[in-house]
């Protein structure tokens, strides 16, 4: 059923959409690429300048409403929120910049490999930490396993086939980017913890889509970003590690704003002396791990898409996503497209890839929606292709409408 009553976003959508203004000109199915800016945190990252510039920010800790940039409560609020968003312990998580910086931190920085370990991936994997694994099966001489899709979907038995006692760590999209299947996060867990290895989850293609619940799945660790499903500000994100393995990793990074002091950062201290002084490890919590590279209004802004969700409530915007995916998937298989994404909802949401079965005409498509005739709005997609699937790529998000795919789908019955 494309309509649901009973989910609030339905009925409010128009004024939701009025939160995203670059809807009223485009056609936008591309929350995989990036989110449209929405005014809940382009206000609110806009506030953070105005703070800046009242002069309230301030380097001595606790004088008034805000401290220094990286020390404001706006970071343990981000943390606090971000933790309910994925149901972990706020200790568990810290505030992380870019996915591909938080793998840098992970694989170069925080695990020990040992000449004959191995890591499991998929080939549809985000090339954006495969980049670094390969340095690292090269670097440490480690194995790289990557597991090939059976018609767009990586069944578990595949995955469990290629983890054994040498595996140190399981690393799979939640959603894949270049495909749209979605993982069994508990079950890849199940498999991968039968045999000691650990799971990274980078889920950035599915926060903000799927409701993400760290503990019941068990992952150990996960990192996502803020500007794509999430529908927040490009330099905020996620990262989240499990307490027991926060407190066992002693990470080659420091970061002296965490380090555990007894009391209070001992500058003020008369006999303040930089060795002895810092002879301290770091925080215990998340923060250990924290490169503090989240700045004040992509955290301003975060904590805004967050406060945004939390009035949409996740399930809805699931419910909503779902729907629409389904419909787009009903609609494109109606005009000759082939769909690549996995029909079995449970392995997938809004993130549907298809071709029109030729690569040329899948270009020109998506050059047409790029330009379009006079009067029209352009339409918003991806073009994209990994492991033989692809090329078109579009996200039905919740902001999405019937209407937004029957343009699409009457731009295809135009072309073909
Ligand atoms: C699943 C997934 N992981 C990681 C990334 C990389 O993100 P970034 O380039 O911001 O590090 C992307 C980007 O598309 C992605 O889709």
């Amino acid at each position: 059923m494309l309509e649901n009553p009973g989910n609030p976003i339905d009925r409010r959508i128009d004024e939701i959409r009025r939160e995203f203004e670059l809807l009223d000109h485009w056609v936008y199915l591309n929350a995989a690429d990036q989110t449209l800016p929405g005014r809940y945190w382009l206000s609110a990252a806009r506030r953070f300048y105005d703070f800046v510039e009242a002069g309230r920010m301030e380097d001595t800790p606790c004088a008034d409403v805000a401290t220094h940039p990286f020390l404001t409560p706006a970071w343990s609020e981000s943390i606090a929120r971000s933790a309910r968003f994925i149901n972990a312990d706020p200790d568990e998580v810290t505030n992380a910049y870019r996915p591909t910086m938080t793998a840098n931190l992970i694989f170069y920085n925080m695990l020990e490999w040992e000449e004959g370990d191995n890591i499991v991936c998929t080939d549809l994997s985000y090339p954006g930490y495969m980049y670094v694994l390969q340095d690292i099966r090269r670097r440490y001489e480690v194995e790289l396993r990557v597991v090939r899709h059976v018609d767009g979907a990586i069944p578990i038995e595949l995955l469990d086939a290629a983890i054994d006692e040498r595996t140190k760590i399981v690393v799979v999209d939640r959603t894949a980017a270049f495909s749209g299947f979605t993982f069994d996060m508990a079950e890849v867990c199940r498999v991968a913890h039968a045999r000691g290895a650990l799971v990274l989850d980078d889920a950035f293609q599915a926060l903000g889509a799927l409701k993400i619940d760290v503990r019941a799945d068990d992952v150990d660790m996960l990192m996502a970003g803020a500007y794509k499903w999430a529908c927040g500000p490009e330099g905020a994100g996620i990262f989240y590690i499990k307490k027991e393995l926060c407190e066992r990793i002693n990470p080659r990074f420091r970061n002296y704003v965490w380090c555990d002091f007894p009391g209070a950062i001992p500058f003020i201290e008369p006999d303040h002396d930089n060795v002895r002084s810092w002879d301290h490890p770091p925080v215990q919590t998340a923060n250990r791990f924290s490169q503090d590279t989240v700045i004040g209004p992509a955290l301003y802004g975060w904590i805004a898409t967050m406060k945004f969700y939390e009035s949409l409530g996740i399930a809805n915007v699931e419910d909503r996503i779902r729907r629409l995916g389904t419909y787009a998937i009903d609609r494109l298989r109606e005009v000759g497209c082939e769909v690549k994404t996995p029909d079995d909802p449970a392995q997938r949401h809004g993130l549907i890839v298809y071709t029109t079965g030729d690569i040329d005409r899948d270009r020109a498509f998506f050059n047409r929606c790029a330009a379009p005739g006079r009067c029209e709005r352009p339409i918003r997609l991806s073009l994209r292709a990994q492991a033989g699937l692809g090329n078109l790529r579009i996200s039905t998000h919740f902001f999405n409408t019937k209407e937004d795919i029957d343009a699409l789908i009457d731009l295809h019955r135009r072309m073909s």
